[in-house]
């Protein structure tokens, strides 16, 4: 069944077997509802609801062709799911018209989906030609090209080294502010270019190609994705029941260890050191169900190259706190 699900899209989800392992208690539960905030093309919530005849499952995307391709994928389940377009910071939102203000298992396969990078004029990869848009959602006002085209260098060099952890940040910003200042950079070649032309010679022979991280710093600035996941992942935890659990996957350590950090954070006790006993209010309210942060087999790897950079961490809710 599940096999048969991924050859139908060509695609197919990241760590699967332990997303199913990590849900499986809380979705077989009798009127389980489980959130799946990265929808993408389906892939995680066609197995769960395969696995689970009475599993309901909502699903947010923000990307409209991603909504209709789920859409399409989930038909078969259609009583049983309900598909919202939206940030997944909207959650609490999203729940209370859904009229499930309690979920039992939240989802989060983080980043962008294979059609995403696939599809050349979405602008996200480097290895094609394409406008610089790197939007996930294309009504969305703010493009890598007007990020690229108008942010002070200084602004620049910071989110080329925050989110993109690049070391030659503040060279490959003035190197793109000298070319602008000829003429406006309006595609991925482009600026693929100046960021290789920018990076000293011995550093461009190793470590990939070296517009990675200029990538990837601008897709996480064009569409707020961190500051989505500080919102979102809270959200879920605050939603989920006791004994709810929560999955999330991770593709760069920017967003890992954002993820680790909002886990710690109710899985610690907080009470004041030299307590003789901890303060009831300060008791974890979720308990770790990985040990660090859990990767792909050797194997998967090889089958699946993008699931490589896959970090994934859960949480199990033990109080309601
Ligand atoms: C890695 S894909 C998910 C793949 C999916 N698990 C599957 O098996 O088909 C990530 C998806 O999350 C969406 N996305 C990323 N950030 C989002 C956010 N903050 N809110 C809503 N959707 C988001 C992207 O549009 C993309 O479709």
């Amino acid at each position: 069944m599940r096999s048969g699900h991924i050859e139908q899209s060509g695609h197919v989800p990241v760590m699967l077997d332990r997303v199913l392992e990590l849900l499986a208690p809380v979705a077989s539960a009798p009127d389980a509802v489980i959130v799946d905030a990265n929808l993408g093309l389906g892939g995680h919530a066609a197995a769960l609801l395969a696995a689970h005849p009475r599993l309901h499952l909502i699903g947010i995307d923000r990307d409209p062709d991603a909504i209709a391709r789920a859409t399409s994928r989930l038909a078969p389940y259609e009583d049983r799911v309900t598909i919202v377009r939206a940030v997944s910071d909207e959650l609490p939102d999203v729940l209370r018209r859904s009229g499930h203000e309690r979920i039992h298992g939240a989802l989060f396969d983080l980043g962008v989906s294979s059609p995403q990078l696939d599809e050349p004029e979405r602008g996200f990869a480097y290895s094609y030609d394409a406008p610089l848009d790197m939007r996930m959602d294309p009504e969305q006002e703010l493009t890598a090209e007007h990020v690229v085209n108008t942010y002070p260098v200084a602004e620049l060099t910071r989110v080329l080294r925050d989110y993109g952890e690049e070391r030659f940040a503040a060279r490959i910003a003035q190197a793109i502010a000298r070319e602008r200042a000829r003429r406006p950079i309006t595609s991925t070649s482009r600026l693929a270019e100046i960021v290789r032309e920018a990076i000293p010679a011995a550093t461009r022979r190793t470590g990939g190609n070296p517009a990675k991280r200029t990538f990837q710093a601008l897709r996480i600035e064009v569409n707020g994705e961190l500051a989505a996941l500080e919102r979102a992942l809270p959200a879920a935890l605050d939603a989920l029941a006791v004994g709810g659990r929560v999955v999330v996957l991770a593709y760069h350590s920017l967003e890992d260890r954002l993820v680790k950090r909002i886990l710690a954070a109710r899985t610690k006790d907080t009470s004041p050191e030299g307590l003789p006993v901890p303060l009831p209010a300060h008791q974890p309210t979720f308990r770790l169900l990985t040990r660090g942060a859990e990767l792909p087999t050797d194997e998967e790897v090889t089958r699946n190259p993008r699931s490589a950079s896959a970090r994934l961490r859960a949480a199990e809710r033990i109080r309601q706190g």
